[in-house]
């Protein structure tokens, strides 16, 4: 059987990770979300007082962490971190952390490895530009950034105003795309889809539509 991986880049709130299931059930292959790794290391800074300007001891923490993925739960150092990632504490600080180096080729590594010799849909910011530059398809999703807010409003059990979650989309966004290394942006190749005013079946519909 071919192996092949699909690479789904895009910002925050695009639709990248329900799209990204869908179509890996439809298609019979795993979906990885890369960044829950980011997560997962930023709940383990944040465990262990690990300041994002400290660059020794986030070096020292990425080489000796332990990260495993096991149906969809991700571990560090077998602690099952799944629960904690999407705290409003780690989404904060994600990005920052996501645009230290050394965290970055530790990720990258263990999406490497975990990935290797299967097919994948793997939802991120830089899987179409870093991590697998030779993927067979890759896509970019992107939405206006006041739908994008909208659904991640929605999704939430109104911790945040709509205001609030916009304004940190915004910061995360411009995070995302000034990284030196791994910065948001659309891969060579990659097919552009604007899900604004789609629904999540129209743009899986979509997507099925190019890679059949
Ligand atoms: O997809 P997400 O919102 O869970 O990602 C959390 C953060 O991790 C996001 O702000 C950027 C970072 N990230 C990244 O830099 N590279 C990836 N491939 C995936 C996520």
């Amino acid at each position: 059987m071919e192996i092949f991986k699909i690479a789904i880049d895009g910002p925050a709130g695009a639709g990248k990770s329900s799209i990204a299931k869908i179509i890996s059930d439809k298609l019979n292959i795993e979906y990885v979300d890369s960044g829950a790794i980011y997560r997962a290391i930023t709940k383990k800074m944040l465990d262990s007082n690990i300041k994002i300007d400290n660059y020794d001891e986030i070096e020292n923490l990425m080489n000796r962490i332990s990260i495993a993925l096991i149906n969809g739960h991700i571990f560090i150092d077998d602690a099952d971190m799944t629960g904690y990632i999407r705290s409003r504490e780690v989404t904060e600080l994600v990005s920052p952390v996501s645009s230290n180096i050394t965290v970055r080729k530790r990720v990258n590594r263990f999406l490497n490895e975990y990935s290797g010799s299967k097919s994948v849909i793997m939802d991120g910011r830089d899987i179409g530009t870093v991590v697998f530059p030779d993927a067979k398809y890759k896509f970019y999703l992107d939405a206006s950034v006041t739908e994008r807010a909208k659904r991640r409003y929605n999704e939430q059990n109104g911790d945040a105003t709509l205001e609030e979650i916009k304004a940190s989309i915004e910061k995360r966004d411009l995070n995302d795309k000034n990284k030196p290394f791994g910065a948001l942006k659309i891969a060579d190749g990659a097919i552009y889809i604007d899900t604004t005013d789609l629904s999540i079946d129209e743009v899986v519909e979509e997507i099925l539509k190019k890679i059949k």
